[in-house]
């Protein structure tokens, strides 16, 4: 099956990206055609500047190398070196009826948020079509939020087809529906906009520091604790297994061991999880040479593909 996950790079990612988003991706590697890019052309619609921009796409690949993709399984690329897509933008975008886009929850959203209302805004839709379509990607996993993107994707594929016959293969989404929502050491949805994240890649100390942070209730030490209610149980079950989960349930009961205890056994489980991808993170960020070659190989496989798309696509509409 030929699988395509387009990551928005925007900044440091935290253990709710990869409970929720990066650790199911990595997974479909071993089972599936996997195709991954830095979508760095989308996220050119909501860059502050050119350095931030540069910063956050470099970023975001070597932590997606560093957590475990892995290059000989997963083609690897930025979008803009594999510039093809905007061709077959500007050619979906004659098949792309303005109401389908009018009709975009994401575009409103982001311009009832104060983000600039203009024509890459609003025509993100199609380009992120023409991402899917140009490399007949059969199953597309994304947030819930991106659905209707999908959705237009099929819309605008199935009129070109109607027209020239079967060049497109038509996307399905995969929505991972029951994950559940990591919590924030608040205890709302973790998320960088609400300031309540735990950094994946902090060092040992402010990491523990940030543990400590974690809200609980003020049962005083001694008396018996509830994991169930617990945003530090919560966050630390995410790294067990069921026998570790009971385990960690009967220390909470057993009225031995307080809050305090269990927030340095949280650090303990996020710094020993990450320690492979530290190692790895620190190789990549020392060999930048061969991240870029990685990134090349997979840009020239992907464009690849992308080209024998559009001979057929430039031939179908008459260029
Ligand atoms: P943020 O809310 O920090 O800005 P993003 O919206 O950039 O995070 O999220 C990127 C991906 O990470 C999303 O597709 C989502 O699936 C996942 N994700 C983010 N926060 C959480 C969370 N608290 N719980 C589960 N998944 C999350
Ligand atoms: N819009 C997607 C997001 O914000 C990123 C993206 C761009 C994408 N092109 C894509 C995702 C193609 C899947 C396929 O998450």
């Amino acid at each position: 099956m030929r699988v395509l996950t387009g990551i928005q790079a925007s900044g440091k990612l935290h253990i709710g990206n990869y409970f929720g988003a990066m650790k199911p991706m990595i997974k479909l590697q071993e089972e599936n055609e996997l195709f991954t890019f830095i979508a760095n052309y989308h996220s050119l619609t909501s860059s502050k500047d050119a350095q931030t921009l540069k910063q956050y796409t470099l970023d975001a690949v070597v932590d997606y190398l560093s957590m475990g993709l892995d290059p000989d399984k997963t083609t690897f690329w930025i979008q803009s070196d594999m510039p093809q897509v905007l061709e077959l933008y500007w050619i979906l975008s004659k098949f792309t009826p303005m109401g389908l886009l009018e009709r975009a929850h994401s575009y409103k959203d982001k311009v009832a948020k104060g983000i600039a209302a203009n024509h890459a805004l609003f025509s993100y839709p199609v380009l992120m079509a023409a991402d899917i379509l140009i490399l007949d990607s059969e199953k597309v996993p994304v947030g819930k939020d991106q659905i209707q993107h999908i959705e237009m994707t099929r819309d605008i594929a199935i009129k070109f087809n109607n027209e020239y016959g079967e060049i497109f293969t038509l996307p399905e989404y995969i929505v991972e529906d029951e994950l559940a929502t990591i919590p924030g050491i608040d205890g709302e949805k973790m998320s960088k906009s609400y300031g309540n994240t735990i950094e994946l890649f902090m060092d040992e100390k402010p990491l523990q520091k940030r543990c400590n942070k974690i809200v609980t209730d003020s049962t005083p030490l001694g008396e018996s604790l509830t994991p169930d209610d617990c945003n530090v149980y919560a966050l630390a079950s995410l790294f067990l297994d069921d026998a570790g989960r009971e385990e960690l349930s009967d220390r909470y009961r057993s009225g031995k061991e307080g809050y305090g205890h269990f927030k340095k056994y949280l650090k303990e489980l996020i710094w020993s999880e990450l320690e492979e991808a530290r190692e790895k993170r620190a190789y990549y960020l020392d060999h930048m040479d061969e991240v870029r070659e990685i990134l090349n190989s997979g840009a020239k496989k992907a464009q690849n593909i992308a080209n024998q798309k559009m001979e057929i696509v430039r031939e179908a509409v008459g260029l």
